[in-house]
């Protein structure tokens, strides 16, 4: 009875003391499905605070409700709770918001919604309350912030219980993403919806466009015809960057984010959204919502259709345990759902034929913004850096990243934007902060004089009946037969694995090539016939890049043959053209297959012209089970022919004793390596590496070099036996051909690991293997590359 005595109290307070009661614009009920979810909490109840603030005194008057499956009393004061949560807009007085807030809470209540009689006595209740109190229904708003599965069947109950008698008062129906995976799904939806709404009815919510940038994009457009219309064309637009970057993961939200994955949770909607305003055609009448939608699929008609080699996708690292664990999944699961995508599409138009637009998105990346950028040409050349030489670009900035707030960006060299609208102003104070490469004092830049809520504008657009700001259906169409053929060809790609955070480095960068996209390091290659298991059978042998170095990957039967031949290959060269060949070897148990495969084959190779160096040794006697030496003496020395002065294993015993310093062991071999091998420079190098990443037996934290020109020294190992001889970086750096030998799953860890971690030999001693005048090739077996 409240709400009654309220309601009229309002009426009167709307009408001024000017005699002008009966002109109340009408009585609006919003009712919020779903009510005191997740999205309620947060957005839905300010923004309808916020919206109740603005139009009481437009003479509207109000009654809220939140429905939902329980019991209402058990809900009611969770809902209150919520209500009393929200904040004042900034532009009311406190003592005025305190009176509002008050108002607001009395007309809202929570009911249970659930059956179709409840939607009836929603109905009932409605009606008897406008009659009661003789106003007139202006409009029913339903803010549907449910499951999508659920649309349905609630569109039903509304249409059959709850559509505004008579006709005068509309009937809004607003509905969130998804809508449908795929063009398919996404026409049955629409199908089932339109049976019991009509398409104007329908607002489907991009909460992107309710961002002051975004529904900024064509008023600028506009406001700046003149400077735009020369310059928004193929010959001088560079490339245009619509990206999302997030940094948070989607832990909790694995039932729903599993099935979709970033190009149908960000892609195929807000950023799609964004492309089409910044390469539609401009409608002649920005408010007339019918042209801005023809045009806007029109452009959709233009796209070159888009398939693998126009995406590129990633996965974060911990994202397969979180599915495993979320989804009750056993350790095997392998989720193949990308949480990064770039995609590289391109336009079939007179205008935009042949500039590149690039759309990414990612969770766990190293920042959190979002932006769009159209990048212009520039053919200056300036002789001092000159004013005219800074990139040319006009960047969209949504907000977060290093400007922190929502702004429009023009490079100073491009033009001076008009700040026409009242609601926008530009911003002079150049804080010391760099957008897109450039410093802000580069920049022509506007802001939103007050900044909004992306929610509290799309609820104002509803209130306003301003579609516009909406995804129609054939708009929503539109974008998923764009998407569809790219998400089927996706459909069995295995996503590159990041780390997260900043240390993804440069693993996601891309590069573009003509009309096709990729991955800047090929870390990680994969044939498209691996799903979830294991590559298939007929997958041989890959070759990329891993790190800086060429990357040769199989499983481990087909590795450690096409490492032997490609030995061999050294070998052969070598002796044709200086009658030798050196190859050093490393110890452990790794290499011991590619040493039965040199063995087997030791007719064909030339071991007489060869010397066998050690690339390290421990410091036990030779014929120790544990030596190095010993190792490669059992495994291939005494099956090859092979001369005996030819073999050279470290002298880790003089004097009847152990890697003693001053024995000088390591000068002795030093010297052995120059006056053999010419310029020191072994033919062959072959390398391991540990779980720790250390390499040769040059461990982590320890002594990597004795100097520059130091070829061998003694070092410390953490595990026993502890006194190790080793070759430094400067005796492997300088070989013609380093080849890393990595196999086994137990080194999947490492190998993603290194394939992130910058150069420091340090702490990653492998990653000081560069040789300065040779080439280096990684060859890890499908079992470490995977895991
Ligand atoms: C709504 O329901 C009625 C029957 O109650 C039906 O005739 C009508 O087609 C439905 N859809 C729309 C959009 O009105
Ligand atoms: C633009 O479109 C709106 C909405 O359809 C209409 O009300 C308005 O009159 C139009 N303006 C012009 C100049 O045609
Ligand atoms: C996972 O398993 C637990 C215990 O068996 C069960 O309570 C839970 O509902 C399951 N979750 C899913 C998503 O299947
Ligand atoms: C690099 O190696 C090539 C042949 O392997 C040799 O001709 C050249 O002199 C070397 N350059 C340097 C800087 O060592």
């Amino acid at each position: 009875m409240y709400a009654t005595t309220l309601l009229l109290l309002l009426v009167l307070f709307a009408g001024g003391g000017h005699g002008e009661e009966k002109q109340s614009r009408g009585h609006v009920s919003v009712v919020v499905v779903g009510g005191t979810g997740d999205l309620a909490k947060k957005y839905l109840w300010q923004g309808f605070f916020q919206l109740y603030s603005k139009q009481v005194s437009s003479g509207h008057t109000f009654s809220f409700y939140a429905g939902g499956q329980s019991h209402t009393d058990k809900v009611t004061p969770i809902f209150f709770s919520i209500l009393k949560a929200v904040s004042c807009p900034k532009d009311i007085s406190e003592g005025r918001c305190a009176v509002l807030k008050e108002q607001f809470l009395r007309l809202a209540q929570y009911r249970q919604l659930k059956s179709l009689e409840d939607y009836r006595d929603l109905a009932q209740h409605i009606e008897r309350q406008v009659q009661e109190e003789g106003l007139t229904e202006a409009g029913r708003l339903f803010y549907l912030s449910v499951p999508a599965f659920a649309y349905a069947d609630i569109a039903d109950k509304i249409n059959n219980s709850c559509r505004p008698a008579g006709g005068a008062a509309w009937l809004r129906v607003v509905l969130e993403k998804p809508f449908g995976h795929d063009l398919r799904s996404a026409q049955v939806l629409a199908a089932h919806l339109g049976k019991a709404l009509r398409d104007e009815e329908m607002y489907r919510i991009d909460h992107y466009l309710g961002k002051q940038v975004v529904s900024k994009i064509l008023p600028f457009r506009v406001e700046n015809k003149r400077f735009l219309d020369p310059i928004w064309n193929k010959h001088h637009i560079e490339r245009i960057e619509i990206v999302l970057k997030e940094t948070l993961d989607v832990q909790g939200r694995i039932p729903f984010y599993d099935k979709y994955g970033v190009i149908r949770d960000i892609i195929q909607n807000h950023l799609t959204e964004v492309m089409a305003l910044l390469t539609m055609r401009l409608p002649a009448n920005l408010s007339d919502s019918e042209e801005v939608l023809q045009n806007k699929l029109r452009l959709f008609n233009s796209f070159l259709p888009l398939g693998k080699n126009q995406a590129v996708v990633g996965q974060y690292q911990a994202y397969r345990a979180e599915v495993q664990q979320e989804l009750n999944k056993t350790k095997d699961h392998v989720s193949i759902t990308p949480t990064f995508a770039a995609v590289l599409a391109h336009m079939d138009a007179a205008q935009y034929n042949g500039v590149p637009i690039l759309l990414i998105s990612g969770k766990m990346l190293d920042e959190r913004v979002g932006y769009a950028r159209v990048l212009f040409k520039n053919d200056m050349f300036c002789l001092q850096h000159g004013f005219h030489c800074k990139p040319k670009q006009i960047i969209f900035y949504f907000g977060h990243g290093s400007l922190q707030y929502p702004a429009i960006l023009v490079s100073k060299n491009l033009f001076k934007p008009s700040v026409t609208e009242g609601e926008w102003k530009e911003v002079m104070d150049h804080t010391n902060v760099n957008v897109l490469g450039s410093p802000l004092s580069d920049y022509y830049i506007q802001t939103p004089k007050v900044q909004r809520d992306a929610y509290a504008e799309l609820i104002s657009h509803i209130f306003a009946g301003h579609k516009n700001s909406f995804i129609s259906t054939e708009n929503l169409l539109a974008s998923w037969d764009l998407w569809t053929p790219l998400l089927e060809s996706l459909a069995g790609s295995i996503p590159r694995v990041y780390p997260g955070g900043a240390d993804n480095g440069d693993l996601l960068d891309v590069r573009l090539k003509g009309k096709e996209i990729d991955y800047e390091s090929d870390v990680v290659l994969v044939g498209p016939d691996r799903v979830g298991g294991a590559p298939a059978r007929n997958l041989l042998v890959m070759q990329g890049k891993y790190r800086s170095g060429d990357m040769v990957s199989a499983w481990a039967e087909e590795l450690v043959e096409r490492l032997a031949a490609d030995i061999q290959e050294a070998a052969e060269v070598a002796v044709l053209q200086g009658g030798v060949f050196h190859l050093a070897l490393s110890g452990g148990g790794t290499p011991i297959a590619l040493f039965h495969r040199l063995a087997l084959h030791h007719f064909s190779f030339p071991w007489g012209d060869t010397h066998i160096w050690m690339v390290d040794e421990r410091c036990v006697p030779l014929a120790d089970p544990e030596s190095n030496f010993h190792n490669i003496h059992e495994h291939v020395l005494q099956h090859v022919r092979i001369p005996y002065h030819n073999i050279h294993p470290m002298p880790v015993q003089l004097k009847q004793r152990l890697c003693v310093e001053e024995d000088g062991a390591a000068l002795l071999y030093q010297e052995d390596i120059g006056r053999l091998v010419s310029g020191s420079r072994f033919h062959f190098v072959l390398l391991g590496v540990g779980h720790d990443g250390h390499t040769a037996s040059l461990f982590p934290h320890g002594k990597t070099t004795d100097g520059d020109d130091g070829l061998v020294v003694l070092t410390e190992s953490p595990v026993k036996p502890h006194r190790r001889m080793s070759l430094t970086f400067g005796a492997i750096n300088r070989a013609h051909r380093v080849a890393l030998l990595v196999m086994g799953k137990t080194k999947h860890e490492l190998v993603t690991q290194l394939s992130r971690v910058k150069d420091e030999s340090n702490k990653w001693p492998v990653t000081g293997v560069k040789p300065t005048n040779g080439t280096l090739a990684w060859y890890i077996d499908y079992d470490a590359l995977l895991g």
